[in-house]
């Protein structure tokens, strides 16, 4: 695997490989990995000849200091899964790598980052394209690979694919849990062993919820899916939303769309967990 820092070092690698009629696939990460971040990296070598990884802690997609500061580093052992993974290029940029100037560009989406994160963290999906934006000037991928936890960035980057003319292909790819369900993120390293315990809440009840949607009315599985996380003396809920899978705008009916997914953040103390639920994909019926 060659590990890279800079631009040009990258460019001249990824051209080489490009002249030989290779297509590369790119998984963009802030490292910290685990098995959810290598499920991408198997689809990317499934899907395309070269597979580059960046790692890069992007701080225009912080709107909180504190989560920068602690946002976990652990390169060496990155280094070592990617190594595994068989991932052909790492790149591990600088800040001044990736914005030799400050990125003043302010993105539309429209109603898509007026909700959810969009609301309880503003700013953040223009970092994230601002970032991704740059990564794939600097990378020239043909595809792409995110994970369908972060189920609003998905919708964002594949609005500003569309917006700005990418000539990438988006591959979604499906959420990776721990045995016991608890979504896989970067930031679960940071739980309690008592929050970790805990944390499983979230998914069991979410997967309850599936079921209830055949009696009960939007509404009231909110209200349950809320109240039974909030139950716990050590989680709180930010927001649960039951939304339109395309426009990931709040529905008040199961009638009312035929792809439907609830998007849920939750606090563990300062831990902020995020997690989603398909209740209805008429993809899945074509
Ligand atoms: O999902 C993430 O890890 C980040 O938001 C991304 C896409 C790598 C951009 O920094």
């Amino acid at each position: 695997m060659d590990i890279v820092v800079k631009s040009e070092e990258l460019n001249s690698l990824v051209e080489r490989h490009k002249a030989k009629g290779d297509t590369v696939g790119f998984v963009p990460t802030m490292g910290a990995l685990h098995a959810g971040h290598l499920s991408l990296v198997e689809k990317a070598r499934e899907r395309a000849d070269i597979v580059v990884v960046s790692v890069f802690v992007n701080p225009t997609q912080f709107n909180n200091q504190d989560d920068l500061i602690n946002y976990p580093v652990t390169i060496e052992q990155d280094i070592e899964m990617l190594q595994a993974a068989k991932c052909d290029i790492l790149f591990n940029p600088t800040v001044m790598e990736v914005y030799p100037d400050e990125d003043k560009r302010v993105f539309d989406f429209g109603m898509l980052d007026k909700v959810m994160e969009g609301e309880f963290r503003p700013g953040h999906f223009n970092g994230v394209a601002q970032v991704v934006s740059r990564l794939f000037d600097l990378v020239k991928p043909d595809s792409a690979f995110f994970g369908e936890k972060d189920f609003q960035q998905l919708a964002i980057i594949k609005r500003m694919v569309k917006d700005l003319n990418y000539n990438v292909n988006i591959v979604p790819c499906p959420i990776v849990r721990e045995a016991d369900g608890l979504a896989m993120s970067s930031r679960n390293v940071r739980l309690s062993e008592e929050q970790r315990k805990e944390s499983v809440l979230i998914s069991e009840t979410l997967f309850e919820s599936k079921i209830l949607m055949k009696t009960k009315n939007i509404k009231e599985v909110i209200n349950f899916v809320v109240d039974k996380i909030n139950s716990s003396s050590l989680l709180r809920v930010e927001y649960f939303n039951i939304v339109d899978g395309d426009t990931l705008q709040p529905i008040d009916d199961w009638r009312r769309s035929e792809y439907i997914v609830g998007c849920i953040a939750v606090f563990a103390d300062k831990v902020r967990l995020i997690d989603n639920l398909i209740y209805k994909n008429f993809h899945d019926a074509c």
